[in-house]
């Protein structure tokens, strides 16, 4: 059998194979870098980026939960400029797409990342409008498929690369946010972004993260995940990126079988720098002992019961 085909599109861009890295758990590839070898990725989501550098928000910010974490990083980033003068020079040495992901607290904030970013190698936008831990933050535009709607489509006006929209899962109903993204033009969704969550230190009475509420990853979210792109799969036409507790290859399966067609692994990476080659490398092994040609045979092959 010829090798199978790994590749899927968004947009106008082509990425080698469908495993990404979630945002905010790659860095900028660097460290991961001295591990695992970059040009393996279909693409690297780099860490959230705003307009101007943070600090972030004060520690404790992570915290360990049955099979997860809750975060409260809030946003530490060094900045758009300095990702662009820093980091893009070191990741266009790699076969791997490059995925920024931007926040915003207004959307002016995502306008103007968006043209600065615009002229630059950078091959796709992801927008996050779904950031839980920032006080000011996009939650508020992530949340009403109205919301949702006008901001991709003024950032889909002047976006000169493809742009996938970042959700959260915590609303109520993630299918009309789907299609508030579908008609405001994304050319992908990207789902799903931490659970708000938050821990308590019973001694004393207070919640284990300074921020009190945090966002829960790892493989505890992932049942949900799973759950929310096969819904959205069954409301919208443009592709899906499914992420949420993925740790190997059987768990990325799920993804694929519920209709996403690429996936991001996140915080696993944490206990495994190693994780996205991995799944790389054992999905395409999977396709072969498979007899499976194409990917995309997979995608939304789910056979719900009757
Ligand atoms: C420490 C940490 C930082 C994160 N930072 C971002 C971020 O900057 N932007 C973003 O869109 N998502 C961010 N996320 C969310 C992940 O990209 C991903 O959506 C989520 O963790 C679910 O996937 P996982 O269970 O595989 O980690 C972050 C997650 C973690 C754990």
């Amino acid at each position: 059998m010829l090798k199978p085909n790994l590749s899927i599109t968004i947009g106008d861009v082509t990425l080698n194979n469908p495993i990404i890295t979630a945002s905010g758990t790659f860095g900028f590839g660097r460290e991961y870098g001295e591990y695992i070898d970059l040009n393996q990725l279909g693409g690297i989501a780099v860490k959230g980026l705003t307009l101007e550098p943070r600090l972030g928000n004060k520690t404790p910010r992570i915290a360990e939960t049955p099979s997860g974490i809750l975060n409260s990083v809030g946003l530490e980033n060094p900045g758009v400029k300095a990702f662009i003068k820093n980091e893009i020079p070191f990741l266009t040495q790699y076969d791997s797409k490059i995925i920024a992901n931007i926040a915003g607290s207004t959307v002016d904030d995502y306008l103007k990342m968006v043209e600065i970013l615009n002229d630059t190698l950078v091959d796709l936008f992801e927008i996050n409008l779904s950031c839980p831990n920032v006080r000011e933050g996009c939650l508020a535009f992530g949340s009403s498929k109205d919301g949702v709607y006008r901001v991709t489509k003024a950032i889909k006006e002047i976006a000169k690369k493809p742009i996938i929209i970042k959700l959260t899962p915590n609303v109520t109903d993630i299918t009309s946010i789907a299609l508030g993204a579908q008609e405001g033009g994304a050319d992908a969704i990207s789902l799903i972004n931490t659970i708000t969550g938050m821990k308590i230190d019973i001694k004393t009475k207070k919640p284990v993260l300074h921020n009190n509420t945090g966002g829960l990853s790892g493989p505890c979210i992932r049942p949900i995940a799973v759950r929310m792109v096969h819904q959205v799969y069954q409301t919208v036409d443009i592709p899906i990126i499914g992420m949420g507790g993925i740790t190997n290859l059987e768990d990325a399966l799920e993804f694929f079988i519920a209709g996403a067609s690429a996936v991001m692994i996140g915080t696993y990476h944490f206990m495994d720098p190693y994780v996205s080659e991995k799944v790389t490398i054992d999905l395409l092994k999977y396709l072969v002992d498979n007899n499976i040609s194409d990917i995309k045979q997979l995608i939304g092959s789910l056979i719900l019961h009757e």
